[in-house]
């Protein structure tokens, strides 16, 4: 046996939050590493992926099936498999899967993805992960800017919008940022050289935004739902697009109807909006050209892939609640 580990540490969804989430939620526990049994591997987790969507998982069904009070809270992580036995993945193979917030997994082999080591690792969670395959495919296929549009993009900051955002850009549109600070909206002009960002903490939110789009909006990639998708919508050309990729707004809340945005029916009918949803697997057969596009823009230094690595399994919990709460820059990753 080539391991010499005996404890791990896992992170428990030990209650579902009522309302606001906090670390009160989670329980890390020390337990025994099991043997893996015939099928399973043993892998050493390295990277945890952190998503907005981890939220809205403990609010009932998503795309993915509810996350219940009593389990090690799920997610995606990229680690090492450790011990093997499973023939289809040796020692020293580089996994990724929903093996949850643990620093050893025992799971079953076929589970897994086998994915090909490079540097920086932690791109295979950002860049060449469901962040950038939703950035791809929400903004190049469902959105299409076109040289000359007006494109809004919602948490722009973020992981999955900052490359939304510079996507747009690459193909000739004018961009317009939307995050929670003055510090963000600088490093959207100065550093991702958009052409204009707002807060949608400015208590003058909705003139700022006027003021940064004074064409109006021709494509809005929704990240955030709520307000700010309800300002987007007043502000839309006619034949404007909505990409609606979530919604992290109402995540972090109580399950159940959520508020807004308010005419819909006047503003979608009158301007001839049309708005499209999509889950990023809806692409999984296509998953290998987001990557492709990806590689050349970075290799061509089009594209910048900004990453938050917190460091230490403790913190993941603080880390996923910071993020709802916009302490990110980039697409947030534990490392463990
Ligand atoms: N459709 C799909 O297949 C798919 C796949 C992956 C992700 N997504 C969606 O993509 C979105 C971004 O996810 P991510 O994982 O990349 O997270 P992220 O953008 O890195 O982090 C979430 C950001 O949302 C912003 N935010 C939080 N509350 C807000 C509010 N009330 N109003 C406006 N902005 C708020 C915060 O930034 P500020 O400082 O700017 O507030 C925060 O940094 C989420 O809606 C997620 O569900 C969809």
């Amino acid at each position: 046996m080539s391991r010499n580990v005996a404890k791990r540490k896992r992170i428990y969804l030990k209650e579902k939050p009522a309302e606001k989430i906090g670390a009160e939620h989670f329980e890390l526990r020390e337990e025994d590493v099991p043997e893996p049994k015939v099928g399973e591997v043993l892998v050493k987790g390295l990277y945890i992926s952190l998503d907005a969507a981890m939220r809205a998982w403990m609010q009932g069904r998503t795309y993915r099936s509810e996350v219940d009070a009593g389990v090690v809270m799920p997610g995606l992580l990229l680690g090492e498999v450790i011990e093997s036995r499973d023939p289809s993945l040796p020692e020293g193979a580089l996994v990724e899967g929903d093996m949850g917030w643990q620093d050893y997994a025992v799971v079953p082999a076929r589970s897994l993805m086998r994915r090909k080591a490079m540097k920086p690792l932690t791109h295979l969670l950002s860049a060449y992960g469901i962040t950038g395959r939703t950035a791809y495919f929400g903004m190049m296929d469902i959105g299409r800017p076109k040289p000359g549009d007006v494109v809004l993009v919602s948490a722009a900051a973020g992981a999955v919008g900052s490359l939304a955002a510079q996507m747009a850009r690459m193909a000739g549109a004018t961009v317009v940022g939307i995050a929670g600070s003055d510090k963000k909206c600088a490093y959207l002009t100065e550093t991702l050289k958009l052409d204009a960002a707002v807060s949608h903490r400015d208590k003058r939110f909705f003139a700022a935004l006027q003021e940064a789009c004074p064409n109006g909006i021709d494509l809005y990639f929704d990240n955030v739902g709520g307000e700010v998708l309800e300002a987007a919508l007043f502000l839309m050309n006619e034949r404007g697009r909505v990409v609606c990729c979530g919604a992290v707004s109402q995540y972090d809340a109580a399950p159940g109807p959520t508020p807004g945005p308010r005419g819909i029916p006047g503003l979608l009918v009158v301007k001839r909006l049309e708005m499209r949803g999509f889950i990023v697997m809806d692409y999984a057969a296509r998953l290998a050209e987001a990557d492709g596009r990806v590689a050349s823009w970075i290799a061509e230094k089009k594209l910048a892939v900004p990453e938050d690595i917190v460091e230490g399994i403790e913190k993941t919990p603080q880390a996923l609640i910071g993020l709802l709460h916009g302490e990110n820059i980039g697409k947030r990753i534990v490392k463990i």
